[in-house]
């Protein structure tokens, strides 16, 4: 009789987080810089879409209201402090029915840029992180590696994406 109890509060335990969403981000470990996934990021309007050949993955670039509000002001060559930009990666799958439209597949990992100059001032203003995979486990990086590549579009306040062109 006593026995029963420590068992089903463990199953309790177990069950409740994974059944809601608002959980998620306090479930994962902070990337090794000390960040975290941002909640409600699934909710975030779309800036844009890209797909890569190379590695055959799709990916939807989503940002947070401070995000939308500087798209929609045009200022998206400097960010305002507390955008958050996120990027989904799911491998590339066929339509079962059909095969020319590539759909989103196995989700391979997440990433967020936080922008704030002062506290990131070492990697252009911008806090990188990324998680991976269905467990969510931090990408050993600091933000150095994302950083490096970033530098590429220096120019354009260290992000690639343009919001996707609407009439
Ligand atoms: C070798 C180059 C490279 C590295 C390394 C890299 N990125 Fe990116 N990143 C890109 C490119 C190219 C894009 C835009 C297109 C795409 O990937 O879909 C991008 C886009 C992004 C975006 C959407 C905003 C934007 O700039 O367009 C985020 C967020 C992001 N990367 C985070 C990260 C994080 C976090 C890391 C490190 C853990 C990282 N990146 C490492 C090349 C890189």
């Amino acid at each position: 009789m006593y026995a029963v109890f420590p068992v089903m509060l463990a199953l309790l335990v177990v069950i409740a987080p994974a059944s809601s969403d608002a959980f998620a981000a306090e479930l994962t470990s902070p990337s090794p810089n000390g960040l975290t996934i941002p909640k409600g990021y699934k909710k975030w309007k779309l800036v844009g879409i890209s797909h890569r050949k190379d590695n055959e993955s799709l990916r939807a670039i989503l940002g947070n209201a401070v995000a939308h509000r500087a798209i929609r002001n045009g200022g998206t060559w400097n960010w305002p402090k507390g955008t958050i930009l996120a990027k989904l990666v799911w491998k590339d799958r066929q339509h079962p029915q059909w095969p020319d439209a590539i759909i989103p597949g196995e989700q391979s990992h997440i990433e967020f840029m936080f922008k704030d100059p002062r506290k990131f001032a070492s990697t252009g203003g911008w806090g990188y992180a990324r998680w991976l995979g269905q467990k969510l486990e931090p990408y050993p990086d600091n933000g150095s590696e994302c950083f490096a590549c970033h530098t590429r579009v220096k120019d354009n306040d260290y992000v690639f994406t343009r919001p996707a062109p609407l009439p």
